[in-house]
């Protein structure tokens, strides 16, 4: 990984100081370790993780030189119930960045999982540390598969899982896609910061492949069934129940069904 070419191409105040490891345990947690004495805007980029953190307590599949593996720290200054619009920030950003750099329809399925073809091209995981109930640093966790090719995919996520290569049928710079996601990410969070929620998630709206699908999502032991509506104003699935009856959802594993 060409660490200076990304510093070079990188425009604002995401990125400002970024750190490229050949190999750690997970960006997301080095990311999280240097928090307390490091500026909003770091990113930690590896080029490989040994234990790399999928959401809902999942492994993130993270072999070497192929794919993007990098944690953004933020500091923003929200509510602990409007942190879901940060990893709806981050969808948005990546999606954009993608569509830009390779070309390729990427879509979002909730709350954060980058679509191609139906299946998975990268997701995002967000972690937070909480001071007093308000939230005193975000890492956001972008992991993106970029030039595995398919006889590389393990076999449990073969089926489901996809990648830029195979989905543009040529390989791309990860450099240029990492500059091009820091600088997405940079606009979308000044608009955020700015008031300028609704247009993110009017914006996470045409980008979504879930809504108006019917879906199931599981939540603990819990599973619903239903249309999934809208997102409210804290990035919450808006699901409508058989019963007509609506669920606000703030995190859980969905799938759209068909
Ligand atoms: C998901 O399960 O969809 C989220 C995957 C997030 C993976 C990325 S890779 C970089 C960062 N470090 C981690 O350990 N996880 C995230």
């Amino acid at each position: 990984m060409n660490c200076e070419a990304i510093k070079k191409k990188v425009r604002g105040e995401i990125g400002k100081e970024i750190l490229c490891y050949q190999n750690t345990a997970s960006t997301n947690t080095l990311a999280l370790g240097l928090a307390d004495t490091s500026a909003e805007g770091l990113v930690i980029i590896a080029d490989s993780q040994k234990s790399g953190k999928g959401r809902l307590g999942r492994t993130w599949w993270s072999p070497p030189e192929k794919n993007i593996y990098m944690s953004i720290l933020l500091k923003p200054r929200i509510e602990h119930s409007e942190v879901t619009l940060i990893t709806i920030m981050s969808a948005v950003a990546c999606a954009t960045a993608i569509r830009k750099t390779a070309g390729l329809k990427v879509t979002i399925k909730w709350p954060n999982d980058l679509i191609v073809s139906d299946k998975k091209i990268g997701g995002i995981l967000t972690e937070l540390k909480l001071k007093d109930k308000r939230i005193s640093h975000a890492v956001v966790g972008v992991g993106i598969n970029v030039n595995s090719g398919r006889d590389q995919l393990p076999d449990d996520i073969r089926e489901t899982a996809t990648s830029v290569k195979i989905e543009k049928g040529s390989t791309v710079s990860r450099e240029g896609l990492i500059s091009a996601i820091l600088n997405e990410v940079d606009q979308w969070y000044a608009i955020l910061k700015d008031g300028g929620k609704h247009m993110l998630l009017e914006e996470w709206k045409i980008l979504s492949s879930t809504l108006g699908k019917k879906v199931n999502v599981v939540i603990g032991n819990r599973t619903l069934f239903g249309v999934a509506e809208s997102i409210d104003g804290e990035g919450r699935l808006i699901l409508r129940l058989a019963s007509g009856e609506v669920e606000k959802i703030h995190s859980g594993d969905l799938t759209v069904l068909r």
